[in-house]
């Protein structure tokens, strides 16, 4: 079985102390699953990302629990200078000093809620890679796009400004994630098929755009992703893991996403 990469976006959800009982509640599950505990690790990475105002309690959290089990944490967003005037940013240094070694950019809600630019998203992906930090790179169509047989022109828009300037070698340590605007917190995937063909797409493109077919690329979905859906979408050939809103805040029902996709208890 291939490795599954799982991510959690708590979005605007979780504050402190319901951060440190998702951990709690994380560290008990891991550890009650011989199937689990295996597949950290190897066969598993976790990472979870939680509004800023919870990273530290997350961090703090995570010391409880055994090393090998313990998500990567990561951030929603960032700024891409490295500190000053920015009144109501945060820096990835900033990210980093809290444990931080993931951070989402490019997500669809900032793209289109706050307004933030091919351009500037671009720019924190290039940050996030000089300062060795993974950017969780995401990006996908609208409803409108996608009837509008816009798919496959917005996904490459979007991938070719995040990787203008980037080397093969960086390309390589992004995680993309596609996630189509109208499936996100809509209750409604994406079909399995219509998932596997945007991101088989995408790691054509990326691998064209660094100028290496063996580039190894992770590209995950992202879009009501769910337990029950879980096992179709993560065992097609082109997606590597999930990007999970809604159904990450809960570690059973988050774990459970694996869990249906490996078939173990
Ligand atoms: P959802 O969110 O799983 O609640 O649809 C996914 C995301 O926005 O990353």
């Amino acid at each position: 079985m291939k490795k599954i990469y799982l991510y959690g976006n708590w979005k605007m959800n979780m504050n402190c102390e319901e951060t440190r009982g998702f951990y709690k509640d994380f560290g008990g599950q891991v550890a009650g699953s011989s199937g689990l505990l295996g597949a950290m690790g190897e066969a598993l990475e976790v990472a979870v990302f939680p509004p800023f105002t919870s990273l530290a309690a997350a961090e703090e959290a995570s010391k409880n629990l055994d090393k090998r089990t313990a998500p990567f944490l990561g951030a929603q967003n960032v700024y891409f200078e490295p500190k000053g005037a920015f009144t109501g940013e945060v820096s990835i240094p900033m990210l980093k000093n809290l444990g931080c070694t993931h951070i989402i950019v490019g997500h669809s809600e900032r793209r289109t809620i706050f307004g933030e630019s091919d351009d500037l998203i671009a720019r924190k992906v290039k940050a996030c890679l000089d300062e060795a930090i993974v950017p969780v790179f995401c990006y996908g169509e609208t409803l409108a796009e996608r009837e509008g047989n816009k798919t496959f022109d917005v996904v490459s828009r979007q991938l070719r400004a995040a990787l203008s300037g980037r080397t093969s070698e960086e390309a390589k340590k992004i995680v993309y994630a596609y996630e189509p605007v109208w499936a996100i917190g809509t209750g409604k995937s994406a079909t399995s098929d219509e998932a596997q063909e945007v991101c088989a797409y995408s790691k054509k493109l990326i691998r064209d755009l660094a100028g290496s077919a063996e580039l190894p690329v992770v590209v995950l979905y992202g879009g009501s992703v769910k337990p029950d859906n879980a096992k179709e979408l993560l065992s097609m050939e082109a997606i590597d893991g999930a990007l999970v809103g809604g159904a990450s805040l809960k570690a059973d029902s988050f774990l459970r996403i694996y869990r249906a996709y490996a078939g173990i208890d």
